[in-house]
């Protein structure tokens, strides 16, 4: 498919989903999960922190790793992409952010109602009874190199703290599921950014989208393979979503 032919059918789109990874927020200075890690991560695999198991087995390690990131999302700021996502709400009917990230830079950058199907890294809660975690977290600068941190205990039953992320082997958030799937069938227009599509179900909803009729283009600085029907547009994130807001509807998004 041409530009101009993407561009026709964004205008004349009626809903437009944009659902995002961790290449949305590379940007901005937040490691995607498939970079090397440095400092005391770098002998880990996010994947093998990412689980119930390994709260368990080393609650410190876990929050401190979770904390770390916390920080490195408060330090970023919103980049181009996500400038670009929240001005195209202003040209189309209706947009719909479902992302995996668990930041919040979609919303800094005034997205409004994003789908978070992993979860948050601002939404700690208690390991046991589940009750959420409302007092302030630390907001002391933490090693550049990554430290263990205590996990708080909960005030209701004392038990750990822990991240608001999906981790590995749970199911995503039903409301948030259920929300991101239903957009998914319903648009016209599926955009799949800074995603390597590999992580499930999340990874369901570009396909759910092509079989319902939407036009489905990633976009991706690093190609991979994609069925006949969808489209790619490789670049970054920023510069190709600002590309299109131009080109289909004029718009310069403020940075
Ligand atoms: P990944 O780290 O798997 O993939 C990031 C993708 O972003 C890769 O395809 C990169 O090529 C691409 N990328 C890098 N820089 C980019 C840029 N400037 N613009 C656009 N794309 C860029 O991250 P996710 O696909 O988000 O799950 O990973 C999916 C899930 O796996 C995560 O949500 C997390 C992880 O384990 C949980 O935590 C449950």
């Amino acid at each position: 498919m041409t530009i101009s032919t993407l561009t026709q059918q964004l205008r004349e789109a009626k809903h437009v989903v944009v659902f995002t990874g961790a290449g949305a927020s590379a940007e901005s200075g937040i490691p995607t999960f498939r970079d090397a890690l440095t400092g005391l991560w770098e002998r880990f695999d996010p994947a093998q922190l990412a689980t119930a198991e390994a709260f368990r087995a080393d609650p410190s390690l876990c929050w401190g790793w979770y904390e770390w990131r916390r920080q490195k999302v408060g330090q970023a700021q919103p980049n181009g992409a996500h400038v670009a996502i929240t001005e195209l709400a202003n040209y189309v009917p209706k947009l719909t952010v479902v992302t995996q990230n668990v930041d919040d830079l979609h919303e800094r950058a005034g997205s409004q109602d994003v789908i978070h199907l992993h979860g948050s890294l601002h939404t700690p809660r208690c390991i046991d009874c589940g009750l959420a975690y409302t007092l302030p977290l630390t907001s002391d600068a933490l090693p550049e190199d990554g430290s263990r941190i205590e996990p708080p205990r909960c005030s209701a039953c004392s038990g750990y703290v822990r991240s608001g992320v999906v981790w590995f082997g749970e199911m995503l958030p039903e409301d948030a599921w259920s929300a991101g799937l239903a957009a998914a069938e319903e648009c016209d227009v599926f955009f799949s950014v800074g995603t390597s599509g590999i992580v499930y179900p999340a990874a369901e909803l570009p396909l759910r989208a092509l079989g319902n009729g939407a036009t489905v283009v990633h976009i991706n600085p690093v190609r991979f393979d994609i069925s006949t029907q969808e489209h790619f547009l490789q670049g970054p994130a920023s510069t190709m979503m600002q590309c299109l807001l131009r080109e289909a509807f004029g718009g310069l998004p403020a940075l």
